[in-house]
């Protein structure tokens, strides 16, 4: 895939030459593509100077589009053809871990516990929720900010936001830097880098929908809380795959067929009802993620923003509008940096893709 202006990139890269300020790299490595973006801080705001995005499938030995589980050499040398590409300069950089490598979830502390003792009942009230010995896992927690209006009745207790990360991907995200020359200084996991990247000062409650590949990453904000986290185990992948299926054409067409005509049909006319059996399944899971929400809070989700490739398929947008009851909008990411102005379409379509990446670079810069 490559980053398909990378001679307009590279020209407009050359207007920042010599300005101060080091740049950063922000690395999604998603299950079907790693995507980067390069920033520069300049005059207290975000440069963009380079982005990009190159599929997996190939070095899997599959299709453009396949979900893959590579191992750490194969996905460094993936990611150091990428970096080549889109001509990103710097080896500062902040890497994404996958949501399906790590646990996130709220824990109830009662009130009469301080918060320096958090750091020896959190990992005890967390082994409830851990599937694997604790000791595989590295934890980190966030007390919640209290509001007595929103935490049903203020029982007094004190909710955390924990989130648990295998340290085998650790291991693996280590290894993979270390081969392509990164200098990695921070891991996060990657619903926090695509909150900072889609989100502005919104007050109310907000969905944000990221349906990537294999996955739809559901997460609901609330006054810039996480309130809630939940995973959809279907992506655009099984889109292509039930295409592929129906229609008896391998998977390469399918997922070209996919990209072409998504839900504005096409060639086949059973192509939209097929594209439905596993957006309805998505909807249908976030339908009750947010009921439960709403019940648990007593308050109404105000907006979807969507993220994620899978929400760049054609008509996605209108089916989407159609589920939900509140505003949807796509997610822009690149809003967040400076660009120049002719390249503002360009990066607003290609936004859901790269706020993962997007994300990370904004938080390195700030470090
Ligand atoms: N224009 C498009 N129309 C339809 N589908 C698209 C389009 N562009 C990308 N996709 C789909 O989006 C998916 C890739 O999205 P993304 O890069 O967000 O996934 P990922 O990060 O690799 O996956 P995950 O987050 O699940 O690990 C692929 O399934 C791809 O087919
Ligand atoms: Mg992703």
């Amino acid at each position: 895939m490559g980053n398909p202006l990378q001679n307009i990139i590279g020209k407009f890269q050359g207007m920042f030459k010599g300005a101060p300020g080091t740049s950063v790299v922000g690395i999604d490595i998603g299950s079907s593509a790693i995507k980067v973006v390069q920033l520069k801080k300049k005059g207290g705001k975000a440069l963009l100077e380079t982005y990009g995005a190159i599929s997996l499938g190939p070095y899997a030995g599959t299709d453009l589009g396949t979900v893959t589980n590579l191992s750490a050499e194969k996905i460094s040398s993936a990611l150091k053809d990428l970096l080549k590409e889109s001509t990103v300069t710097t080896t500062d950089a902040a890497l994404s871990i996958p949501s399906s490598a790590s646990l996130i979830f709220m824990v109830d502390i009662p009130p009469q516990v301080e918060e320096k003792d958090y750091p020896s009942i959190i990992p005890i009230e967390a082994r409830k929720y851990i599937p694997v010995p604790i000791s595989e896992v590295s934890l980190d927690w966030w007390a919640v900010p209290k509001r007595e209006d929103i935490e049903g009745g203020g029982d007094g207790k004190n909710q955390v936001l924990v989130v648990a990360i295998q340290n085998d991907i650790i291991t693996k995200y280590r290894e993979v830097a270390k081969s392509a020359d990164i200098n990695s200084t921070f891991y996060e996991i990657e619903v926090f880098s695509a909150i900072r990247a889609n989100f502005g000062h919104e007050l109310s409650s907000v969905l944000l929908f990221d349906m990537g590949a294999s996955k739809t990453k559901l997460t609901i904000m609330d006054y810039g809380v996480v309130r809630t986290f939940h995973t959809v185990s279907r992506g655009s992948q099984d889109i292509s795959n039930s295409i592929s299926a129906s229609l008896s054409i391998p998977f390469a067409s399918a997922e070209q067929m996919k990209r072409d005509f998504g839900l504005a049909g096409g060639s086949d006319p059973k192509l939209p009802e097929l594209i439905r059996l596993s957006t309805d399944f998505i909807f249908s899971e976030a339908n009750s993620v947010v009921l439960n929400y709403e019940k648990k809070y007593n308050k109404t989700i105000s907006k979807v923003i969507l993220s994620g490739g899978g929400v760049l398929m054609k008509g996605f947008l209108d089916l989407a509008k159609a589920n939900f009851k509140s505003e949807v909008v796509e997610g822009n990411p690149f809003d967040k940096v400076v660009a120049p102005a002719f390249l503002e379409p360009v990066l607003a379509s290609a936004g859901p893709e790269f706020g993962v990446a997007l994300g990370l670079a904004l938080r390195k810069l700030e470090s």
